[in-house]
């Protein structure tokens, strides 16, 4: 994109630069997180299998958490001076998620798919708080609020499949 990540003057008391490089990295965040939305309704829509009612809406939880989250993030940015890159066409440039597998069919093969997603956006998530840096404690709550949220989730999937191994 050409134009600047932060277009807009805001009296937060952040430098310039400093709010182009927290905006920029907000918006690789919402594209992950907008992604991995999408990615837990597709499962929630073709899991088959035994345990079909309770996976199903065990998925349809965690999309709901995930897009909670998606709006704090694009707020964030915005309240920043940011353009925030919500659509889904944005997300899927930006999103550090492997597409999803379209052949997947039973409840263990979703789930597998999805610990890998949850684990990448929560190690998306941790090195963006390392990056940040102290610079902004107010971004970083929100990516630490985040992070809880999706480690919880990824217990709640890894603990489908942990004991089987
Ligand atoms: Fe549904």
């Amino acid at each position: 994109m050409s134009l600047s990540m932060t277009r807009f003057n805001t009296q937060v008391a952040l430098k310039d630069d400093v709010r182009e490089s927290i905006v920029n990295q907000l918006n690789v965040v919402l594209a992950t997180a907008t992604d991995l939305t999408s990615q837990i309704k597709q499962a929630h829509w073709n899991i088959k299998g035994p345990e079909f009612v309770a996976r199903h809406e065990l998925f349809d939880k965690l999309a709901d958490r995930t897009r909670a989250m998606v709006d704090d993030i694009a707020e964030r940015a915005s309240t920043l001076g940011g353009y925030a890159e919500g659509t889904v066409r944005m997300a899927a440039e930006k999103s550090v998620l492997e597409p999803y597998d379209a052949n997947a069919v039973t409840g263990r093969r979703h789930i597998e798919l999805l610990v890998n997603r949850f684990g990448a956006y929560s190690a998306l998530l941790r090195s963006s708080i390392t990056q940040l840096d102290g610079k902004d404690v107010v971004t970083e709550d929100l990516y630490t609020e985040a992070l809880r949220q999706a480690e919880l989730d990824l217990w709640f999937l890894e603990s489908h499949v942990n004991g089987q191994r």
